[in-house]
Order: structure tokens, then sequence, then C-alpha cells
């Protein structure tokens, strides 16, 4: 979890003019929440460690989920258990891509930090240029359900990974595309995958307090991804359907 213990090692990687002070531990949270179990980093550094102590907290919640479902004295742990969800196993997984030339980042110091945090198994490091990793990426991982890109090379990343990032809800973050020509570039390009289908969710979070390294931008890929429908119970109270006038059901 994240408690002082994990900031006071993770505060020892952070580079203020990365701009990711605030940004880490809202990736941590993206992927609390939506537990992915392939995650992939390109430019490492300060968010590593909340990475990847992200899915190692899914997997512990997942297994204690688990273990108590259909436990009533438990309904306080997960209420809204969805047995189904927990069929499946939990196996996170964190690939780092980079490639330890930058004298101003922290990357190389990256792995001890996790080694302290007790994080480094769950993580595999590819010391190189995200060009020409993929192959090894799909090698360790299959699809990607979560990528976090870090680098001014978004453009040649989405060129050659975009195949891999799972297109039934695979979500990439990316810093820092907006106020200036080139991100808007890259981020008009990433638009265009979209293709006519409409296969991509898009969300520019912008931090207005800074000229910089001043945005995520989220993109999730949902050509393959199909809603599951009907999970809530129907004829409970607030039901939605009912305040629009709907039938049980929420369909006209
Ligand atoms: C902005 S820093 C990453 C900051 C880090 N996420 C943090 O929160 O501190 C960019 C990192 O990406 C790496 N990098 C840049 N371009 C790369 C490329 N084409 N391939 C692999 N690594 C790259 C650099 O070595 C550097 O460590």
């Amino acid at each position: 979890m994240i408690d002082d213990a994990f900031m006071a090692a993770a505060a020892t990687l952070s580079v203020p003019e990365m701009g990711t002070d605030a940004t880490a531990p809202m990736l941590y949270w993206l992927i609390r929440t939506t537990r992915p179990q392939h995650v992939l980093e390109v430019g490492m550094g300060y968010t590593t460690p909340f990475l990847a102590q992200a899915l190692h907290d899914n997997a512990v919640a997942v297994e204690l989920e688990r273990s108590r479902l259909g436990d009533p004295d438990a309904a306080e742990l997960q209420p809204m258990a969805h047995p189904a969800y927990y069929e499946q196993p939990y196996r996170p997984r964190l690939v780092c891509i980079d490639r330890m030339t930058d004298p101003t980042s922290s990357a190389p110091r990256a792995m001890k930090v996790l080694d302290e945090l007790g994080l480094s198994g769950l993580c595999t490091v590819l010391e190189g240029d995200l060009t020409g990793s993929g192959e090894a990426v799909r090698q360790e991982l299959g699809l990607v359900d979560f990528a976090w890109i870090d680098t001014w090379d978004t453009l040649a990343f989405v060129r050659e990974y975009w195949e891999l990032i799972n297109p039934a809800g695979g979500m990439l973050a990316v810093h820092y595309l907006m106020t200036y020509p080139q991100g808007r570039a890259v981020l008009h390009y990433i638009q265009s995958l979209a293709g006519p289908e409409g296969g991509l969710e898009l969300t520019n979070l912008r931090e207005p307090h800074r000229f910089g390294q001043n945005s995520t931008t989220l993109i999730r890929r949902i050509r393959d991804y199909t809603d599951p429908e009907d999970l809530r119970p129907q004829g409970t109270a607030n039901d939605p359907a009912s305040v629009l006038g709907l039938p049980a059901g929420g369909r006209p």
C-alpha cells in the first residue's frame, strides 16, 4: 500500500522536472481501479514503484476478496463482488523499457527501489530503446492491458506498439501531449487510429498550473470491448430506469 515507508522510498527517485509528482499516484489509483494484469512502462523513474505497488496491492486484494466470496460477514470488503470476476486468475506483470542514457533520469535506480520495497519480482526491465523492443514486450506480456508512456518518442511507440494494446479495453496513458505543436500532432495521429468504427475513447487531463509536463492523455482501445449488460440486479431502490421513465431494464 502507499504508506509513509513507500513514499519515502519512492521519493528517492523524484526528479521534479519530470512533472510526475501527482501523476504517479494517479497511475497507482488507475491501476487499482481498473485492475489490469499486463502493464508496460516506457520511461522509468518516480512512476515505476507506483505501478508495481498498484499491481502488488491488486493481487493482495483479489486474493483476499476471493477467499471471502459469499461470506456475509465480509460484505464490507467488496460489497458488490461479482463472482464471475474471481473465476479468472490475477497474475500481474510489469515490463519497463528504458535506454538508461538520460543523465537527468532516475530510471537506473528504479529497480533498486523496487527491490527495497519487495516489488521487483513482478517486474522485468528491458534496457534499450523502445524502437525495436515491441517483439520482446509481446513475448513477455502478450497483449498489454495498461501502458504508461513517458518519453518524447510517443509517435514511435504508437506506430510500433498500437496492435499490442489490448483492443478489448486496453488503456494507454501518455504524459505531456498538450500545449505544444508536436504533442498536438501526436494526439491527432492517435485519434486517427480510431478507425471508422470509432475504436477508442480519449480523455485529456490537463494540469493548468504548469507550462510544461502538464498533461496526461488517457486512451482506451474499445474496438473489441463489449460492455457487460445488466450486472446490477433490477428493481432495487434508486433504479435509474424509473427516474428516466423507462421500463425496468432501462431500454425504451
Ligand atoms: C521523462 S523520463 C521518465 C520519468 C519517469 N516516468 C518519472 O516519473 O520520473 C524519460 C525516460 O525515458 C527514457 N527514454 C526516452 N526515450 C526513450 C526511448 N526512445 N527508448 C527507451 N527509453 C527512452 C529516458 O532514458 C528516461 O529515463
